[in-house]
């Protein structure tokens, strides 16, 4: 069964040229392209040469054996080396593990829409590139020419590289965690973007939005993507209490015509109520907001029809 399912999701990626414009593709998403109990907790990601394989509930040994040596067989080139991240326990510190072939040592380099992102597949829990975003980082390359950009909740500030690459004027990235900020300098440096216009800030997002309209600062552009939960030093937040609080701090720094992008990640939040949050923001703030469209999953992350299960939701909202 997983191996037809296999082969019907490579069939897909290929008669829609997903591989032309990128070597980082989710080439199975479980959920939506396996009816099989097994099979459905699973995803494959390609990262240039080496193959993420990412578990949600354990996978059999004998099963798992097989899928590598299917992927060996079927991508050759992509499956150089293999690594297993296991989800299945929510609250595990465990990074992904080598499965087979030769996995990379360190950072290396993949391209999507010609931008050079830096992964890693060992000792990390997640390779540094959300494959999800794709058609936001597409969106940002394509429009951001002489904009001022914030990203809040960067992460290694793929989407900072996009906008930077866009030709935004200036792109502030802003994150909780020490490494991820550093690794989001390296992904500024090695797309060769102009250091004097990326600006990093290592600290807690609902600090520094504060700080940030104190200075007078605003932006044509601020990408907002947080963790379903978090802790700081100040509290906890979540998604399902926080979006009002959080876009409420966000709204006074966009610019008159700016953009905020707008997502999370969270299956149990319908986009009804994510937008109810976002608009007692706009009220709040007096901010007035047009609807310009929707983040969404790419086509690399097929679902069934039922839209609870597109996890991944947000908005391009613009202010007049
Ligand atoms: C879902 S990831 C963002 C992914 C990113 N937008 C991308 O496309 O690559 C969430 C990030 O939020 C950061 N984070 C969590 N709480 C935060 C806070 N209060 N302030 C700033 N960053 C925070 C985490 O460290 C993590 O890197």
């Amino acid at each position: 069964m997983l191996e037809k399912e296999l082969i019907s999701a490579l069939e897909l990626r290929s008669s829609l040229r997903l591989f032309d414009e990128t070597d980082a593709l989710r080439v199975f998403y479980g959920p939506g392209e396996s009816s099989d109990a097994i099979g459905s907790q699973i995803a494959i990601d390609i990262f240039s040469d080496q193959a993420w394989i990412t578990q949600w509930a354990p996978i059999p040994d004998k099963v798992l054996k097989s899928l590598v040596a299917l992927l060996q067989q079927k991508l050759p080139e992509r499956c150089r080396g293999i690594v297993l991240m296991d989800r299945s326990e929510v609250a595990s510190e465990a990074d992904s593990v080598p499965l087979d072939g030769e996995v990379r040592e360190g950072k290396f380099v993949v391209k999507e829409f010609g931008i050079p992102y830096l992964v890693q597949m060992k000792n990390t829990k997640h390779p540094g590139l959300f494959l999800d975003h794709a058609p936001l980082r597409r969106w940002l390359t394509r429009t951001q020419k002489d904009k001022r950009v914030l990203n809040l909740f960067s992460y290694t500030g793929a989407l900072s590289v996009a906008a930077g690459a866009g030709g935004a004027s200036s792109v502030t990235t802003l994150d909780l965690s020490k490494p991820t900020i550093e690794w989001a300098k390296e992904n500024w440096d090695q797309a060769s973007l102009i250091r004097s216009k990326g600006d990093f800030i290592f600290g807690d997002v609902f600090d520094w939005l504060p700080r940030l309209k104190k200075k007078g600062l605003e932006y044509d552009t601020i990408l907002c993507d947080p963790p379903s939960f978090s802790r700081t030093k100040t509290g906890a937040f979540s998604t399902g209490k926080d979006l009002a609080r959080l876009h409420g701090l966000i709204l006074p720094l966009l610019a008159k015509n700016g953009v905020l992008v707008t997502s999370i990640n969270s299956e149990n939040i319908p986009e009804r109520a994510f937008l109810s949050e976002v608009e007692n923001a706009a009220r709040q703030t007096g901010t007035r907001l047009q609807w310009l469209g929707r983040v969404d999953l790419p086509e690399s992350f097929p679902t069934p029809l039922d839209p609870k299960q597109r996890y991944l939701k947000g908005f391009y909202l613009r202010s007049v």
